[in-house]
């Protein structure tokens, strides 16, 4: 009895002791704090092959996405977002501030025995940052370049990265298969992190993340560039790799291919909440950016063996409709007066390197390179009208596959397209479109919402409903307007025909006529694509089945 009386004393004192602990820590200011850095922290989560439809704050509740939603609906949505169709071309972009036709990337991706890299005469975004004081680091998929050491993060700007070098890998094994060949891709540094081997890639990708905010030191600004893999599709022996007991929680989507696809989602979803939990635990969400965007449109229906979807917009990934180009992506930060917003600015990918180094208070003036991005921190970050000072979007040229197109203001004209018109149709699945079924609440509860509860940002739910119907898009059942691009170029108002239906180039020729004169401006300052042939040099089979950086050995 006495003992008894004894253990549960002894229990009660380390009790108090944690609850006085923790007490301490929450008063934030008898903390010496180191000093901080004024200089904005900027995550940018690029996630890979996500289709417009495939998060929960565009309309449909099938794939719930409450983190992406949280930070979506208390920062700005981009709804006429636009990014390259495709990985390397899209990457690259982001990087350099430039469209791939100036830098020669783009034409589809690159492959890891390919001996090419993005351009070394080319400055990239971490490489402007780090004069401004920034530590720059990356986790995930890298995709510009291994063919040499001097392509890799690490010798252009990043002080850290854990991930692959290659554009998909197995999200278990991290093996990849491409070209015909087979090998390892996951690296911590430049050493091969045999030590993953079945850790899931998203959670290997958040946890590193994690880390990284954790032992950040607050008086320098963090630049974390988080390149997920997810959704991009694995290998042909088990395309859509995720954890059977996520799987098994899924119960509303009957497609096996769509409900594996939705668990890839939603690992990609709490990584988010890991990522704005760890900010507002450290201190520095409230003096942080962070971007959401995917790299191009999603593979549907067994598109590269996935299972995205863009409905209700037309095409896929690698296609030039807006189902291929137009991204689900937002800006968050509290540095934004005007938050919680549906924004109809327009803005491109390549517009991301100006505007970021102007949000971090880079003078532009000193950058000498011809950029094609625009700098729009001051109408994202003080204006609420949909002006903006890009007018026009180039959203590709390619000239091997015979594809182009471009959009100015609200007029899109595409000229040819890819597959020989095979992925030009619209695709499912439309998703659940009834606005009562979207759980708003549990936006509240979930580990982004929380942490943005603490700093005040969560709206409420009756505005959250209000901002997701704005962004929410819809075209009518009318029977499309025929148009074949690979005979005549197609012309389509995308504002107010987002689902490019009714094909307008015999109804207005002279503007069809200025936008080709647009295109052959553009084509007239293009770079030759870089793509080379395969090298059997860099076959991983002659380095232990790794996929290596070969150019160095041979
Ligand atoms: C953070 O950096 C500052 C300035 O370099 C330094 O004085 C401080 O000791 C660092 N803090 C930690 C925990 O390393
Ligand atoms: C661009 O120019 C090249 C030749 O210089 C030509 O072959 C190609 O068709 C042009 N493409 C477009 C979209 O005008």
């Amino acid at each position: 009895m006495f003992r008894v009386d004894k253990k549960f004393f002894v229990f009660l004192i380390i009790c108090n002791l944690t609850l006085a602990h923790e007490n301490e820590e929450f008063e934030y200011d008898e903390i010496e704090e180191e000093p901080s850095s004024n200089r904005p922290n900027i995550i940018f989560i690029l996630a890979d092959d996500l289709g417009f439809n495939d998060v929960s704050f565009h309309g449909s509740s099938q794939i719930f996405t409450p983190n992406i939603d949280a930070l979506a609906f208390s920062g700005v949505i981009l709804n006429r977002y636009y990014v390259n169709p495709i990985c390397t071309p899209s990457r690259s972009a982001l990087m350099t501030g430039k469209y791939p036709i100036h830098t020669g990337m783009q034409h589809t991706v690159l492959f890891g025995a390919e001996p090419r890299g993005l351009p070394l005469n080319e400055k990239l975004l971490p490489e402007y940052l780090k004069p401004l004081g920034y530590s720059n680091h990356i986790v995930g998929k890298w995709h510009l370049g291994s063919y040499k050491k001097v392509y890799l993060p690490l010798m252009r700007g990043f002080e850290s990265h854990v991930g692959c070098w290659t554009g998909h890998h197995d999200y278990f094994d991290h093996t990849a298969e491409e070209t015909g060949m087979w090998g390892l891709d996951i690296r911590r540094g430049y050493d091969v992190a045999y030590d993953l081997h079945g850790k899931y890639t998203t959670d290997v990708i958040t946890d590193e993340s994690v880390k990284i905010i954790n032992s950040h030191n607050a008086s320098q600004p963090l630049f974390l560039y988080i390149a997920h893999t997810a959704v991009h599709s694995s290998n042909p022996y088990s395309p859509l790799p995720a954890p059977d007991d996520t799987v098994a929680k899924i119960k509303n989507i009957e497609d096996y291919k769509r409900r594996k696809f939705a668990a890839i989602v939603h690992h990609l979803d709490e990584s988010v909440g890991a990522v704005v939990k760890s900010l507002a635990d450290k201190n520095m969400l409230h003096n942080s950016i962070i971007i959401f965007s995917s790299d191009n449109g999603g593979p549907a229906e067994n598109f590269n063996l996935n299972a995205a979807s863009n409905y209700p917009l037309r095409g896929v990934k690698n296609t030039l409709w807006e189902g291929g180009v137009r991204a689900a992506g937002f800006i968050w930060s509290p540095l934004i007066s005007q938050h919680s917003r549906v924004s109809n600015q327009l803005i491109q990918v390549a517009d991301w390197l100006p505007t970021l180094y102007s949000a971090a208070g880079g003078d532009l003036s000193t950058i000498t390179t011809k950029l094609d991005g625009i700098d729009l921190w001051d109408e994202l970050s003080q204006q609420t009208t949909a002006d903006s000072k890009r007018k026009e979007v180039l959203h590709n040229i390619d000239n091997i596959w015979g594809s182009s197109a471009v959009m100015v203001n609200e007029w899109k004209l595409i000229v040819g397209t890819n597959y020989n018109g095979q992925w030009d149709s619209w695709y499912g699945p439309a998703g659940n479109r009834d606005p009562l079924s979207y759980p708003v609440k549990d936006l509240l509860t979930c580990k982004a919402g929380r942490a943005l509860e603490r700093i005040s940002m969560m709206p409420k739910p009756d505005d959250i409903l209000k901002l997701r119907s704005e962004a929410t898009i819809s075209c009518t059942n009318d029977p499309p307007k025929e148009c074949n691009p690979l005979k005549t170029p197609c012309l389509y108002n995308v504002v107010k025909d987002p689902c490019e239906k009714n094909n307008l180039f015999e109804v207005y020729p002279n503007i069809a006529k200025a936008l080709l004169v647009r295109l052959q401006d553009f084509n007239a300052s293009a770079l030759p694509p870089g793509n080379l042939a395969i090298d059997e040099r860099g076959n991983p089979k002659h380095f232990s089945y790794v996929w290596t950086n070969f150019g160095d050995y041979i």
